[in-house]
């Protein structure tokens, strides 16, 4: 309660969320099937913010759904960049496609349907400046790995639902495959000497990493 509360007090107090946004939430909310996987507003301003501070050139994401988060990552991108979304569902693709075509950003964007842990082999190593992991909690590990290859020096790796709705701490759900992708994960860059990481217990849990 008290959450949900805090909640509408953030929402009352930061940019509202764009036109074009809010459309595609209704249209996910009717239409798709977990139309909660959405960042929504806080987090879409988070990454808004944090891309406009970064100005990445090359951004992958990993886990598009709607394509809501990458037009938040494109809002704050340099008009140069490019921000490569993959998406698995291929079912996904119109609803995606329609929202990229309407939105001002979706030129710096590009969709590709497919497995990430396939076609990011497409691109060389220490090629992304950023890149943020949405996609199979039970595959956070293997995401994480290949994308550590594929980012610069100095570039940052966002990843989300790292906190899992409290189920990393709740000895009911430690067995459950993808509360245990999310554990190993977040065990994974704990050890990990290499980068530098925080927590953020915003929504569902976002970590960010800086490759040192
Ligand atoms: C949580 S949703 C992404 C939400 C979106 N990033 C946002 O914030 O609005 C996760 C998406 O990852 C996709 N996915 C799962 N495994 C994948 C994979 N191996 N490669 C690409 N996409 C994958 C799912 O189909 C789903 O649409």
């Amino acid at each position: 309660m008290k959450e949900l509360k805090i909640e509408e007090y953030i929402l009352s107090h930061i940019d509202s969320e764009p036109e074009l946004l809010k459309r595609m939430s209704r249209e996910a909310n009717v239409k798709l099937l977990r139309p909660r996987m959405i960042s929504g507003n806080i987090q879409g301003r988070l990454l808004k913010i944090l891309t406009s501070m970064l100005q990445p050139q090359n951004v992958l994401e990993i886990g598009t759904y709607t394509g809501y988060s990458a037009i938040c990552i494109a809002e704050g991108a340099p008009d140069t960049s490019q921000i490569v979304t993959i998406e698995i569902d291929d079912e996904m693709e119109s609803f995606i496609r329609k929202y990229f075509e309407e939105s001002e950003y979706g030129h710096k964007i590009e969709l590709k349907i497919g497995d990430a842990l396939q076609l990011i082999h497409l691109y060389e190593d220490n090629y992304f400046d950023l890149i943020f992991i949405d996609a199979n909690k039970r595959d956070y590990c293997a995401y994480y790995d290949i994308a550590f290859e594929k980012l610069r020096r100095g570039g940052v790796i966002l990843a989300d639902n790292t906190l899992w709705n409290g189920k990393v701490i709740d000895e009911r759900f430690q067995n459950d495959d993808q509360t245990r992708g999310v554990l190993e994960f977040n065990n994974h860059i704990k050890e990990d000497t290499r980068i530098e990481k925080v927590i953020l217990p915003i929504r569902d849990g976002l970590t960010i990493i800086r490759k040192k």
